[in-house]
């Protein structure tokens, strides 16, 4: 059984989501830009966050995953590239956390490849405990412990992604 503890409020969610929008709005004044999605946790986010950007905004999505049952080697598996033509434009990739780093490095790089003018990285949640992979985020909506946490777009094994706050997940019996 899992028990679950709320962590970030909806209302704190939707707040900081129009920090972040007006940010990148300030950044990007007079341009249009791609919102380049990773799939699924960031959907929620996405949804939010684009309809807090004044400017034009595109949307795509791109999806990776690590090996099935391999997770400690690294390997990353490119399940979705991006479908627009990225070169010449300028990119925000959109994630849902950060953990390891590895999978928003993998993705990083894919994008990088498309040539695009502008390149930055935008993550609801930070796990900076964790990283193994040192990266510059341009956009950071919460910095989180180390914790496993799920709801607005994150699941655990596919469940809890439409929840509307964002809950720190435990096993029943584990030390608070
Ligand atoms: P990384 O490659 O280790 O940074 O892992 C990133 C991916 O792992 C995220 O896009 C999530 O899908 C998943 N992930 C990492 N931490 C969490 C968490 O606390 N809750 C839900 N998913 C997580
Ligand atoms: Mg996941």
């Amino acid at each position: 059984m899992h028990k679950l503890v709320k962590l970030i409020e909806a209302k704190r969610i939707a707040a900081r989501v129009e920090e972040l929008g007006r940010e990148i709005s300030d950044d990007f004044r007079g341009e249009q830009i791609a919102l380049v999605t990773a799939l699924k946790g960031g959907v929620f986010f996405v949804a939010d966050l684009a309809r807090r950007i004044s400017v034009p905004v595109e949307l795509d999505f791109v999806s990776a995953h690590s090996y099935e049952g391999d997770r400690s080697s690294g390997k990353i598996r490119l399940e979705k590239p991006p479908s627009l033509n990225l070169k010449g434009k300028k990119v925000v990739l959109i994630e849902d956390i950060i953990d390891t780093g590895r999978t928003c490095a993998f993705l990083r790089e894919l994008i990088a490849k498309h040539e695009p003018d502008i390149l930055k990285v935008c993550t609801l949640l930070d796990k900076p405990s964790r990283r193994l992979v040192t990266m510059a985020l341009d956009y950071v909506g919460f910095t989180i412990d180390d914790q496993f946490v799920v709801g607005y777009g994150l699941d655990y094994m596919e469940k809890y992604r439409n929840l509307d706050d964002i809950y720190a997940i435990e096993q029943e019996g584990d030390a608070a």
